[in-house]
């Protein structure tokens, strides 16, 4: 017996992405972080409250975020932690496997590599491209750098590609996301410093910590109350 079997959903309402603001999405990562740490713990109920307290996230925002995708929690009890965690992952996507693949075998793309803990999340690596002949045939992990002139073929030939990370210089960056789009791939993730042109059915995020150091930086010069990364 499957867990969803013994969780039934209790979401009623379709969900309208039109209708949910992306700071919603990115904060249901971080409940879905602590439900997922507190089952870990056989932690069984949280109150709004509590994951307020867990996340650092105004309760009222945590229950209006909730809210979007209809009840699930029961009032005075809060949350059953299996059904909070069973309907975040249905509604982030993540009750599937996300194919990936990593364009780019440079120090940031290996690294990576290195990193498991996207797959624990279901974010499994399918292969790996470079354009540099020194690199190609090379192994990161259990990967065999790939010529980057495989790529279409690659893509034409593996079903279900989800999702591209693009981890090139800014002068190959469009270049690569192009391809990717041509081949059907509708998630692309960038690392490259750029903003990359993607036609609108295709989902685009870019990732810049230079960003981050930036607003640090100005946090540290103008110091402020404001806390960052706690959600208002
Ligand atoms: P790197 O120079 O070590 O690696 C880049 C790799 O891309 C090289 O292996 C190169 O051969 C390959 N490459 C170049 N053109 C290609 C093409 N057309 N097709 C396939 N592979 C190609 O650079 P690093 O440090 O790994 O950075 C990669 C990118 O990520 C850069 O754009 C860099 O600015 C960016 N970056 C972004 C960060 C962030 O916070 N978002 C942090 C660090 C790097």
């Amino acid at each position: 017996m499957t867990l969803k079997s013994v969780v039934p959903s209790k979401r009623k309402k379709p969900i309208d992405s039109d209708q949910i603001p992306y700071s919603t999405i990115s904060r249901l990562t971080q409940y879905l972080r602590v439900v997922e740490k507190l089952d870990e713990l056989g932690v069984s109920n949280i109150s709004s409250a509590e994951l307020s307290e867990e996340t650092k996230i105004n309760s009222f925002l945590v229950r209006k975020d909730l809210s979007y995708f209809g009840e699930f929690g029961t009032r005075g009890v809060g949350y059953e932690i299996p059904v909070l965690r069973d309907e975040l992952k249905s509604i982030l996507g993540l009750n599937r496997k996300h194919k990936t693949i990593v364009v780019g075998a440079g120090n940031l793309g290996r690294a990576l590599i290195h990193y498991r803990g996207f797959l624990d999340k279901g974010f499994e690596i399918e292969a790996v491209f470079d354009s540099d002949p020194e690199k190609i045939g090379n192994k990161v992990e259990e990967f065999t750098i790939e010529s980057v002139f495989n790529l279409e073929e690659f893509l034409k030939t593996t079903p279900d590609i989800s999702i591209g990370i693009i981890a090139v210089p800014v002068a190959s960056a469009q270049f690569i996301a192009n391809l990717l789009v041509a081949n059907n791939i509708r998630g692309i993730l960038n690392f490259a410093p750029v903003a990359l042109e993607v036609p609108p059915d295709v989902v685009y995020s870019s990732v810049d910590l230079t960003t981050h150091l930036e607003i640090i930086s100005f946090y540290i010069t103008h110091p402020t109350s404001y806390k960052m990364g706690y959600a208002e």
